[in-house]
């Protein structure tokens, strides 16, 4: 294979920062751009036979639609979104390049992401999927090929559904106007944990998370299972139904575990 030249569009930090060092740990020459470097688009599109988008979700359709045509037919056009549908349809509209949707499910801060997943929609050609694979697994990561439908459909569950109960009780948490200090000194490490994941939430990107739910179409439909649980599960132990939501429960576990 010819010597890869990598450009990431937001390779300057975040996840595309992630991607740059891990490409270029398996020796390819790697890009990167933000919106004030030297180098921008149009330089990573004529001086690159793989270009990937890595900026934050809300400007990802716009990107793509620039960087697109500027590809050739035997290039890799193939971006680090947390969804998939959306991303991956623009890509191979505006493009004639290979396509490969790519979402890492893991955050930049992570040191060691041995038997972490990482999700790939190959859309378009065949020559660049085995090269990433192959990228992938060298670094120990566990690889998955999904379709974009099947991909924002789990992540409705693992990414939109758990970012909304954890902001609900972020804010639910605030509302209760206790400060957190004195809820701390009856804190157990259950609470702790789950007080850590709200922080990370709430002060590192929260503009992520609203993205990742709102883009999400799947979203409706599992908001629709969750608020229903909430009433049932209130209505049951307002009615004194510890027995029934034992029940239920042990039901779930089963499904479950
Ligand atoms: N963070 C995560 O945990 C995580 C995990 C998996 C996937 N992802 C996905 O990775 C992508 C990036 O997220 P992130 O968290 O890494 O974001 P981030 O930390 O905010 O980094 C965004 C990057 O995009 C650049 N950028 C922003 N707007 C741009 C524009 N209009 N044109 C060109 N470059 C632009 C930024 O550089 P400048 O600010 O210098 O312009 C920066 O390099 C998103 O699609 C997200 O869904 C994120």
């Amino acid at each position: 294979m010819e010597h890869i030249n990598v450009g990431i569009i937001g390779g300057t930090k975040g996840m595309g920062h992630w991607f740059a060092g891990l490409l270029r740990k398996e020796g390819c020459t790697v890009h990167v751009c933000g919106r004030k470097t030297k180098l921008q688009i149009n330089d990573l599109a004529r001086l690159c036979n793989v270009v990937v988008v890595a900026v934050p979700i809300s400007a990802t359709a716009e990107i793509i639609k620039q960087v697109g045509p500027l590809l050739a037919k035997n290039a890799l056009l193939m971006d680090l979104t947390s969804l998939k549908k959306e991303p991956v349809k623009l890509m191979l509209k505006n493009s004639r390049a290979e396509v490969i949707g790519c979402h890492p499910l893991f955050g930049p801060q992570l040191k060691d992401v041995t038997r972490q997943n990482v999700i790939l929609c190959t859309a378009r050609g065949k020559k660049w999927q085995p090269w990433l694979k192959e990228v992938f697994k060298n670094n120990k990561l566990t690889v998955l090929e999904s379709t974009p439908e099947k991909h924002d459909k789990m992540m409705a569950i693992v990414q939109a559904l758990n970012h909304f109960n954890t902001i609900t009780l972020g804010l639910a948490l605030a509302k209760t106007n206790i400060p957190l200090a004195e809820i701390s000194k009856f804190s157990t490490p259950i609470f702790r944990t789950k007080l850590e994941i709200i922080k990370k939430i709430f002060t590192e990107s929260p503009e992520l998370y609203i993205d990742i739910i709102m883009g999400n179409l799947e979203m409706g439909k599992v908001l629709d299972i969750y608020e229903k649980e909430l009433k049932d599960i209130r209505q049951t132990i307002e009615s004194g139904g510890g027995t029934k939501l034992k029940e239920a429960i042990e039901k779930a576990a089963k499904k479950l575990f």
